[in-house]
């Protein structure tokens, strides 16, 4: 069993500091978006692109919100590495692109940060996949001086510049199975020296 002291954090919700977004303010704003989307993109061809592994949450609950037939795909990226500020390099995991050809695109993302992740993604399908229209949705929007000069066409939360965990988001690979978003205790926070 893992290291000292951890049955302090047997339910990985006790590890929050602070939880910021419960499961029923997240569901009141994804099924806003959700209502949102479905009149914007009605008689459209709509192709929704979850961003992996942090979008998929996000994706389960808003396209059962989304009232129009709609194709899903996704696309893998790391930005992170590991720790709780990004490494400023955007990988591609996959030379695939999905298919969105003559599509109405819909990228999806947790979290919308310093604007790197988003940017070279949209940019790669604007450039390589001919789609009809290209949008996106974030459901959380960091409110910091992006890097890159991005804003999705619908976000859900602003929040302030901290590190949060949760509903797809992770802290080293973890906590995305969490059902709420909000902010590790210090203890959990490894030194990354
Ligand atoms: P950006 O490229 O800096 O805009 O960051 C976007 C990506 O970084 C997201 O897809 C997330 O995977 C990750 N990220 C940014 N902020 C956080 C955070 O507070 N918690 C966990 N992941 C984050
Ligand atoms: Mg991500």
């Amino acid at each position: 069993m893992g290291r000292e002291g951890e049955n302090k954090g047997r339910n990985i919700e006790d590890r929050l500091e602070r939880i910021l977004f419960d499961q029923a303010r997240i569901r009141e704003c994804i099924a806003a978006m959700g209502t949102r989307i479905t009149a914007d993109y009605a008689g459209g061809d709509l192709t929704i692109v979850a961003v992996l592994q942090g979008g998929v949450l996000f994706l389960a609950d808003l396209v059962r919100e989304i009232r129009l037939p709609l194709r899903l795909d996704s696309i893998a990226v790391a930005s992170y590495h590991g720790g709780t500020a990004s490494s400023g390099t955007v990988t591609f995991q996959d030379a695939r692109l999905p298919d969105v050809a003559g599509r109405d695109v819909l990228v999806l993302d947790d979290i919308l940060d310093s604007g790197r992740t988003l940017s070279a993604i949209v940019n790669r399908i604007r450039d390589e996949g001919a789609p009809k229209s290209l949008r996106s949705a974030v459901l959380l929007s960091k409110q910091v001086e992006r890097v890159v000069p991005i804003e999705a066409d619908y976000h859900g939360f602003e929040i302030a510049d901290e590190f949060v965990v949760g509903y797809g988001l992770d802290y080293r690979g973890e906590y995305r199975n969490l059902p709420v978003i909000g902010v590790l205790k210090d203890e959990w926070i490894h030194c990354e020296a």
